[in-house]
Order: C-alpha cells, then structure tokens, then sequence
C-alpha cells in the first residue's frame, strides 16, 4: 500500500517518529516540499536523531529515501546530517536527491535573515534559507542539484547570485563559509540520481513523507505567515511527480493540542498558566530553531478543514500523553466573529486574527497513560476524548501516540 503522512496543524505534530514507525511496510520514504526548515525527531537503540531533510524512513536500512524535487536543499546541512548517521554506523547509500530539486546557498540564508530584519510585522522564519531559494526557483533562476556536480558551473552560478545580491563580502564566492558550501556540494552530487524510476515502479511500497503543516501551506496556510512550499495534497504532485491517486491512505497527523512556532493568527493559543504547562509538559521547543512553540487547545475547526483539503482519510493523534495531568479539556468546535458563528474554517480564513474560539470542555483522566499498549485499557475519559474527536473530525483515529519512544504507541 502507498501512504502518505503530512502534518494537519502547524507543523510539528511528531511526523517523524509516525514516518519511521510505518516505513516498516515501506521500502521507500519520500520528501516532497520545504528543506532544512523540517525537524523530525526519531529514536534509535535511545539515541535522539532529528532529521532535516533526509528522510524518516532512513532508519531502516534497505528503504530508498528520497529527496524529491519540489524540496529545496541545503548542501552544508545535509552534508552534517549524513556525517552525523554515519557516526553512528548508519548507511546512508540509499539516499536519492532529484536532480531537479533546487539548492540553498548561504546567499539565500543570507537574503532570508535580511528580509526578516527589515519586516515589522515578522514572520519568523527558520532563517534556513527556504523562501528565497523557491523566489529563485519561480524566478527561474535557481540553481538545481543537477548543477552541482560540476564545480565550474556552480562557482560560476553562485558568483552570479552574489553579485546580483547586496549582501557582504562575508557571503562572497571566497569567504569561508561559500568554501563550505562548494565543498558540501561536492560532498552530496553522488547522491543526485534519478528518482522516477523508484517512484514508479509498482513493485514499491512508497510512503510520502509531509514536512511543516497544511496550515502553513502558501496557498490554503494562513498567508503571509506561511513557509513557501506545498505541504497540502497538491505538493505530493508537483513535488515528487506521482499522482495523488496512487495513494489508498491519506494519513493526517494531529497533536492532541495545538502548537505553532513563528509568527501569526492562532485562535485556540493560549496566554495563561494553561498554556505554559502544556508547553513546558510537551517540551514544546522547535526542533530546528529550539524557539519555544505557542501552546492551545485542539482546534477541531481547523482540522476539519485540513482533513477536506488533503482527503485525509485517517488519523494519528500525538502526545496525549501530555494531557495526562488536566483535570479538564478543551476541544474548540467553533468560531465565533461578530454575528457569525460557524464550524466552516474557510467563512473565518482571512480574518482569523479576530475569531472568538467556542469551546467544548471534556473531563480530564488525570493519571499516567505512557505505558498502555491497547486501547481497551486506556482510562474512560481519554477513550471518551478519543471517540469525541472522532465523531466531529468524522474520520478515524487509526494510531495514538503516548510517548516519544518507538513502541509508546497504540494501534486502533
Ligand atoms: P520558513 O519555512 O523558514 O520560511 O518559515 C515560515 C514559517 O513556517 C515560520 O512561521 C516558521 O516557524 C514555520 N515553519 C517552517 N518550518 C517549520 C516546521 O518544520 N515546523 C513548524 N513550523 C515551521
């Protein structure tokens, strides 16, 4: 069966440990949008690795992992993310970057970091370099893997961007840090192969990797608070070249709560004591950036309008762990702005910084739930808050996650 798992909130709903629990059915784990702006974390013989842009499924051995090309990559970081593997004994030969993906130099962090500077109302980005490398990619101007191998063109290439940029010398094709990056990008042009042939033989088992979250998505996100790419449906098209009808499982991950790093509207987000202890509980920090996340209460208005977007047909719910110690939770099921009060997204899209969310408060089941393996022994009022998203979300929660171990899981 092909599957693909995209994020349904924000981004940061624990793909990752999702992604390496279910490439076990898989032999391949694609990407197909952002770069190093991703930042999932997995666990292997208790080791923490966060992954940026290699994919989840490179824990497993003989799985093709696969960049796609509507990824942008970073040379300097992928080359530190595959030094880091094989530290640790891990083969990493069975990476495949398109050669049609686009590149992050220093020059697009460079622009990246000087246009948040000079925005008053931020967006917080990663800093990583992803919005201007997708500029230059619709500018037609970008320079490609295909291009990385051959160290003239590329100096020349880079040369090119510098100059028609107004960064520093400290960005030049001589400065410490462009010698990096050519020396990265030497390092990395063997994995740059053809990827068409893997994604279209019917003989794999792909499973489609989703970074960020469909409401950071350009087009259906909360613009301009967005990344540049296509986490939504869309973006598995474009950005690796299947068609969306080659997928039988849609999979929407879902925290139990709501989180969001950078800036923008976030209905449910919570200022008060609340919203600190689930931060602090969930360890919400990002991955990539280590900012702390803005915590609130399940959305189910802006889920619903996730799971249409993308045809999600089921769903994983993360870190109910965390909700362990509430005596009480939320679950908001409506918008409210001015006279209108409604549970579609899309009336409220445009003006969510001025929605009143309408709560649904369900009892807490206050005791430790980390180490159950089935459903059937889950407290009362956590099956009861499971059932209960299920029937607003109309949609099947198939995997519950209680814990950031590989096997503190429960399958329904
Ligand atoms: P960019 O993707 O670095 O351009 O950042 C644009 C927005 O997306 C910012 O609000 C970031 O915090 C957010 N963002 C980017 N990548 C991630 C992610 O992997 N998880 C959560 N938020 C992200």
């Amino acid at each position: 069966m092909n599957r693909i798992i995209m994020g349904g909130q924000w981004g940061d709903e624990g793909k990752g440990k999702i992604v390496d629990l279910l490439s076990k059915e898989s032999n391949v784990v694609a990407r197909y949008q952002g770069g190093a702006n991703a930042g999932h974390t997995v666990y292997k013989d208790g080791n923490k690795i966060v992954l940026h842009q290699i994919p989840s499924g490179i824990l497993q051995s003989d799985c093709f992992c696969v960049l796609g090309n509507g990824m942008v990559i970073d040379p300097v970081e992928l080359s530190k993310e595959i030094q880091d593997l094989e530290k640790m004994g891990m083969p990493t030969d069975n990476i495949y970057i398109s050669p049609s993906a686009h590149i992050v130099t220093p020059i697009h962090k460079g622009i990246d970091l000087k246009n948040e500077s000079a925005l008053s109302n931020k967006i917080g980005t990663t800093g990583k370099g992803i919005g201007p490398t997708y500029v230059d990619k619709y500018n037609r101007n970008g320079i490609r893997a295909i291009d990385i191998a051959n160290s003239n063109l590329i100096l020349k290439l880079y040369e090119k961007k510098y100059h028609a940029s107004s960064l520093d010398e400290s960005f030049s094709p001589n400065s410490e840090q462009a010698k990096l990056f050519f020396s990265c990008c030497d390092l990395i042009s063997k994995y740059v192969r053809n990827v068409f042939p893997i994604l279209h033989n019917s003989n794999n088992k792909i499973l489609v990797e989703g970074a960020q979250g469909a409401l950071l998505d350009i087009d259906h996100g909360t613009y301009p608070y967005v990344t540049s790419s296509n986490p939504t449906i869309g973006g598995i098209s474009s950005g690796l070249g299947i068609p969306s009808s080659n997928f039988e499982s849609i999979m929407g991950i879902f925290k139990a709560y709501v989180t969001r790093v950078g800036n923008g509207p976030f209905p449910t987000e919570l200022h008060d004591e609340i919203g600190s202890k689930i931060q602090d509980i969930g360890k919400e920090f990002g991955a990539t950036t280590g900012r702390p996340r803005r915590c609130g209460w399940f959305d189910a208005v802006a889920a619903s309008y996730s799971i249409k977007l993308n045809g999600i047909n089921e769903i994983v719910l993360t870190k109910l762990d965390i909700l362990n110690s509430f005596d009480s939770i939320k679950v908001c099921t409506k918008y409210q702005n001015g006279d209108l009060v409604s549970d579609d997204y899309s009336e409220f899209m445009h003006n969510l910084d001025t929605v009143k969310p309408i709560y649904e408060s369900l009892p807490g089941w206050q005791c430790d739930i980390n180490d159950i393996t089935s459903f059937d022994d889950l407290p009362e009022n956590a099956k009861s808050y499971i059932h209960y998203l299920e029937s607003i979300l109309k949609t099947k929660i198939k995997i519950i996650s209680i814990g950031p171990r590989r096997n503190q899981i429960i399958q329904l």
